[in-house]
């Protein structure tokens, strides 16, 4: 890999070169990967006109890039370390030769369900190595990917089986996570059972747990009748640089979730590049990053990032505090794991346990300390960097989103400083600048500033799947000519960036991202709600809590509360739930409608000394009762 940056001179350099020469610089990284044809141009289209492609023309498949091109020189390397729930089961290791098997008997088995290039496949299933290689083998067949997280609910499901209309959904019997069981199948065939009339032909049903499910006669079939069947030899499917690659529905400020779309050549080249460049691991290094593959997180850098890399990746089925607080860390010893990379949110709660979890594991073979999902504040970074880095291991803040592929802002491990609290850097190929309040970039260099990013970057996202207005509307628009990241943030006289959070009404609760309007219209579902309000407050644990204001009809009974958490569970999952619900006989609403949210956040926040200019409100005097009434 020559476009590895190994100084703070060479970042300089290929930064300078990236703003320079950007098809060249793009282009000689390219070059490195693995093609059927070359591109004809390395990027074209722009922000304004939201139709950003890079490397048109060219053709690729992401799995020969992922796999068959190490089993040269890595055949027998372990690509993949599995840890289960359970510390008592052994852990499974595949090879990258062995993965590269297991993908193409899962690729095979699902061309033989009639799935091929272009096809939705929609994954519910738990963290088991078979969700990886289901992954992969989508992308070996040409198949758009879909996973879902495994704790959204059937109606959250639902919906996403319905705007992806896939053809193939494949789930688990059931899902072990810390002490429960998670019902996918169950949950899976409410989902079928809501929507009707689906797009969905086959379920397949991976066995892990063992128990009782129904299996729907022509439709259900069980991985172990079919995957050892499959062939395991299957010619990867030739793709285009811009098919896309997978769908991956986050949360947005309105509306229900959009789904992201990425496509394969950008997507792979910046998964690679940043992963390479980020974590600085090396041949024998051992990387363990503690995502769900249901998020972004999971998709970038457990799967394509590492592989592409020819690293070795680590999946954990479990939590971290299962059987105990200390099993980070005794899987940390066991397999000795270099890199690792984990939320702040897992970091307060385990900093918050007894020191002695820590203390009884050999953390010595850690070498870098990754941090993403929110800020990172300083009391759990000093925890992060003393009690488990000892002081030795540099910690990557990376900044990015489910919308931008991979990582954007970040320091390089050991090659770029590091500085508490700031994700530091851009990577070479992002364009950062502040935005003030009229939409002007911020020329100096001390600023704070809503974050845009000014140059279309090879993992950008390309559109919202079925929804390309949407896409304008929600990243090109707000700033035209840039893309809106819905993050506020902070540059300091070096010039490094600190994000300070949203500054839309998205909430980031325990690193997952969580749309306030989402949570409001689930709340609403309720038949004695009038109308409700969801803002965010500072949370010890989960960074930010979900605080809800809701109005109820005159005969609400005792069990609201009880029926409104239900309510959202069903909604959409247990991570939505709100953590107070205060009922309110009124809003603070301005006399076009408007509900002021400012005021509401304060009072969430117990900041109750100044509620600014309230002047413009219908009535003021809700404020106080509000006030007066707050948990
Ligand atoms: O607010 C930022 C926060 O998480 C949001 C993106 O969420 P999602 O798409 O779910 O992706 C999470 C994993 C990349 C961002 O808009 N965020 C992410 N990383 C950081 C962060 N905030 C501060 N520091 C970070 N390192």
């Amino acid at each position: 890999m020559d476009w590895k940056i190994n100084s703070l001179e060479e970042y300089a350099v290929a930064y300078q070169e990236s703003r320079n020469n950007p098809d060249k610089f793009w282009g000689d990284i390219a070059e490195s990967f693995t093609w059927h044809k070359k591109w004809n141009e390395v990027q074209s289209g722009t922000i304004k006109d939201a139709n950003v492609k890079w490397f048109e023309g060219g053709e690729l498949n992401i799995t020969e890039n992922c796999l068959d091109r190490h089993l040269e020189d890595r055949s027998d390397k372990v690509a993949l370390i599995f840890e289960a729930n359970n510390p008592e089961e052994e852990a499974k290791e595949y090879t990258y030769k062995e993965l590269h098997e297991a993908v193409c008997k899962a690729a095979n088995m699902m061309k033989d369900l009639g799935v091929g290039k272009g096809d939705r496949v929609c994954l519910y299933m738990s963290m088991v190595p078979e969700l990886l290689i289901s992954v992969l083998a989508c992308a070996r067949i040409g198949a758009i990917h879909s996973v879902v997280f495994g704790g959204f609910s059937a109606h959250a499901l639902a919906g996403r089986i319905e705007d992806c209309e896939c053809k193939l959904l494949i789930t688990n019997d059931a899902g072990f996570r810390g002490s429960k069981v998670t019902h996918l199948k169950e949950i899976a065939d409410n989902a079928l059972n809501d929507l009707g009339k689906t797009s969905v032909e086959h379920v397949i049903v991976h066995k892990r747990v063992g128990n009782n499910i129904e299996m729907k006669e022509g439709r259900d079939i069980w991985w172990h009748d079919i995957y050892p069947k499959a062939s395991s030899d299957c010619k990867a499917e030739v793709m285009n640089a811009e098919d896309p690659l997978f769908i991956l529905y986050t949360s947005g400020s309105t509306g229900q979730p959009k789904g992201v779309l990425h496509t394969t050549a950008g997507y792979m080249v910046w998964a690679a590049y940043t992963f390479g460049n980020v974590f600085q691991m090396n041949e024998e290094d051992k990387y363990w990053c503690t995502a769900d593959i249901g998020w972004i997180t999971g998709h970038t850098y457990i799967t394509y990032g590492p592989l592409l890399n020819g690293a070795t990746t680590t999946m954990f089925e479990g939590v971290p505090t299962y059987p105990d607080a200390g099993r980070f860390w005794e899987i940390v010893d066991k397999h000795k794991i270099t890199h690792f990379y984990t939320a702040p949110t897992a970091v307060r709660a385990l900093m918050a346990c007894d020191s002695e979890f820590v203390k009884k594991q050999d953390l010595s073979t850690l070498k870098v300390l990754g941090s993403v999902g929110e800020p990172i504040n300083a009391e759990a970074w000093n925890w992060y960097n003393k009690e488990i880095g000892k002081e030795k291991c540099p910690i990557v803040d990376t900044w990015w989103q489910t919308e931008t592929g991979g990582i954007l802002i970040s320091s390089l491990a050991g090659v770029t400083e590091g500085k508490r609290c700031f994700a530091t850097l851009p990577l070479p190929g992002v364009f950062p600048a502040l935005m003030d309040t009229e939409g002007n970039i911020i020329e100096e260099r001390e600023a704070e500033g809503n974050l845009c990013i000014t140059r279309p970057w090879p993992g950008m996202l390309r559109t919202i799947w079925g929804d390309h207005e949407r896409f304008k509307q929600t990243y090109t628009s707000a700033y035209p000519g840039t893309y809106f990241t819905g993050d506020g943030c902070r540059r300091d006289e070096n010039g490094l960036y600190r994000i300070t959070g949203r500054v839309d009404d998205v909430l980031n609760v325990s690193g997952h991202r969580i749309g306030t309007a989402e949570v409001e219209n689930a709340i609403g579902q309720h038949p004695h709600v009038i109308e409700s309000a969801i803002v965010g407050y500072p949370h010890d644990i989960k960074g930010q809590g979900i605080y809800a204001y809701i109005i109820a009809s005159e005969n609400h009974h005792e069990d609201m509360i009880k029926e409104i958490l239900e309510v959202v569970t069903s909604e959409i999952g247990p991570i939505a739930k709100p953590d107070k619900i205060q009922i309110v006989p009124g809003l603070p609403k301005t006399r076009s409608g408007k509900i002021m949210r400012r005021i509401l956040r304060k009072i969430a926040a117990k900041e109750f000394d100044n509620f600014g200019d309230t002047s413009t409100l219908l009535d003021p005097s809700i404020v106080e009762t509000i006030k007066d009434g707050s948990l």
